[in-house]
């Protein structure tokens, strides 16, 4: 799955345009981007990035890191995902990232998703669906989770996100209705934010192969 996850960051490094600034999703496939867009750190302004693990990766290669609220409004925003259904929308948070990359993607003009054949599915749900919680609401808002969508929330153990926050991944969803089960999570006191990607999901998907597919 590696070099199919190279294929689609490479194909992304082509909607990179001079002047730009980029922002930039976090996971292995990310890796790949950042590692191609080194290449541009002289063309690029810099980059606004998800996570700490992509800041140490983009400082390591000289491009440089730009922080949200001096950017402004961004024209492109490349991540991964955990799985993407036909309507482009997405469960994330694999890596507890979520939250950072919900608000890059939601100032971006264009979000495009690099992914593996693997991450296709035609129904979301298979990959546990990750919330991310303010520490003293877990149990409430895990009973909250199960009462209303039925499925398994558990704590993802031993994990602090850059936020200082925990995960509670969401087991046996079959999640129909992608946009009313995000907009119904994010109701519960507690939850920072919801892996699902739906009310603001993909512009372009890339599922890496030889050739890359565009979506
Ligand atoms: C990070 O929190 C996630 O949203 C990642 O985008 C997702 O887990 C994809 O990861 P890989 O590119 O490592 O498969």
């Amino acid at each position: 799955m590696s070099e199919a996850k190279k294929l689609a960051a490479e194909k992304a490094i082509e909607y990179v345009e001079d002047g730009m600034i980029v922002g930039v999703g976090t996971g292995s496939t990310v890796a790949y981007f950042i590692d191609a867009l080194a290449a541009w750190k002289d063309r690029i302004q810099g980059a606004v990035s998800s996570s700490e693990q992509s800041t140490a990766r983009l400082k390591s290669h000289g491009i440089e890191v730009i922080d949200l609220n001096a950017a402004g409004p961004l024209s492109l925003y490349v991540d991964g995902a955990d799985e993407c259904d036909p309507r482009k929308h997405l469960i994330k948070g694999g890596g507890a990232a979520l939250t950072r990359e919900k608000i890059i993607a939601e100032a971006s003009e264009r979000f495009i998703c690099i992914i593996d054949p693997s991450k296709q599915v035609d129904v979301l749900g298979k990959f546990p669906l990750p919330v991310e919680v303010i520490p003293m609401a877990r149990s409430l808002v895990a009973r909250e989770i199960l009462e209303l969508t039925g499925g398994q929330p558990v704590w993802r153990d031993g994990v602090v996100t850059d936020n200082g926050n925990v995960i509670l991944d969401v087991h046996n969803l079959a999640i129909t209705d992608p946009k009313a089960m995000e907009l119904a999570l994010n109701q519960i006191p507690g939850v920072v934010a919801v892996g699902l990607f739906a009310r603001r999901p993909a512009d372009v998907v890339i599922v890496g192969g030889q050739p890359p597919q565009v979506l």
